[in-house]
This record gives C-alpha cells, structure tokens and sequence, in this order.
C-alpha cells in the first residue's frame, strides 16, 4: 500500500462544532503519504429499513466513499455519556442492508473532545463497543481524549495548545503503523 486514503468523520452537526474543528486539525497534521478527506454525515436520513430498497443518495455516497477509504477516523463529542446519534446514524446505514457491511475490516481510530473535563472518555469507549461488531479493528494506542478543548484551539480552530500538537502528530504516526498492518493482512 503506497499512498493512504483516509476518511474522517464528525459526530457533530453543529457549524461550529469542535469536534469537526479537531478533525479538521487532524486533516492538516496529516502526514506524508495519507490523503484524508472529512465526509459529510449531515445529509443522511434518519436509519429506517422502508428506504433500503431503493436507497438515498447521500446513503449511496457514504456507501461509496467509504467502500473506497483504506481508514477511517472518528471523531466525537460526548452526549450523555455516549457519542452521537448523528455518528451512530452513519455508522447504521453503511453497515445495511443485512450482509453488506461497508466498514467491514477497515482499520478505525477514534478521538474524543469535551469542552468539560472528561474529554469524550464515554462517547469514545461506547463506540468503541459498536466497532467491535462491525468488524473494524479500532487502533488501541495512544488514545486520544482532547479536555477543555475551547482553550486549545483559536477562533479559526487552530490548535493552540503545544502539548495536543504534538499529541495529534503522536496518534497520527500510530495510526499509519495501525492502517498498513491491518491492510497488509
Ligand atoms: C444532548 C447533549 C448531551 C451532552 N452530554 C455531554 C456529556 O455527557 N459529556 C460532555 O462532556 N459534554 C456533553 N454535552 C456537551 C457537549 O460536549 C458540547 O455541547 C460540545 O460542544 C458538543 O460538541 P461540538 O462542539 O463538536 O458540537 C452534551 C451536549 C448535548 C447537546
């Protein structure tokens, strides 16, 4: 596998989310070798069987792009405790119909962010669970969950503070290893 296509995905639908402004970030810290694209989940109709005979269009387009991603990272922010019914609502429909799982054995990473204190600690560790069955091995380490991230990053969602810099560059270096060394099986 030479270059490494990556699709990103944002629990939020909010404009000024942050947890796609930390996506975002993850996209320009990207390195060499991985293109990496942030999908738009905000189209998608609520999961519902009635359209799965004649599926939606953003339904298709998921489907498509993440049948052609070699990754995908998932970021999220923290609803009660578990991460988002939008992030859920995608994950649901590129894994139907029944036997036609999208997301089956692509390798998966997962960050977590709070404006509060538990930085994303709940949502992360129940998808964490879902990914289990649908067959994505969800790197391990390093973990990443961004605490107060309002005051690390600016008005333009640059990240501000140092050590998440770095943090960003550390799980991207461990995503790569993760991607080749699921992909190569
Ligand atoms: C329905 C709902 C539940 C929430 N529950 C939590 C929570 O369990 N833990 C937490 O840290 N923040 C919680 N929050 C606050 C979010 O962390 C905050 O709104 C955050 O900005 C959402 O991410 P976003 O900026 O990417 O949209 C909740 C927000 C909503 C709308």
């Amino acid at each position: 596998m030479n270059n490494i296509n990556v699709i990103a995905l944002s629990g939020s639908l909010r404009k000024a989310s942050y947890t796609t402004k930390l996506a975002n970030a993850f996209i320009k810290a990207a390195p060499a070798g991985v293109s990496i694209e942030l999908v738009d989940i905000s189209l998608l109709p609520l999961i519902n069987e009635d359209l799965e005979t004649d599926l939606p269009e953003p339904v298709r387009m998921l489907r498509e792009q993440v049948q052609a991603a070699d990754a995908v990272l998932l970021a999220t922010p923290e609803y009660n405790r578990s991460y988002t019914p939008a992030l859920k609502n995608a994950l649901d429909w590129a894994s139907r119909p029944s036997g036609h799982n999208c997301w089956n054995g692509k390798p998966a990473a997962i960050v977590g962010c709070s404006p509060f204190t538990l930085g994303g600690f709940g949502a992360v560790h129940h998808l964490r669970q879902v990914l289990v069955y649908l067959n994505m091995p969800a790197m391990q380490q390093p973990e990443f969950y961004l605490q107060l991230i309002a005051d690390k990053m600016n008005d333009k969602g640059e990240i501000t503070d140092q050590s998440t810099r770095e943090h960003i560059d550390k799980f991207w270096g461990a995503f790569v290893v993760w991607i080749r060394l699921v992909n190569a099986k």
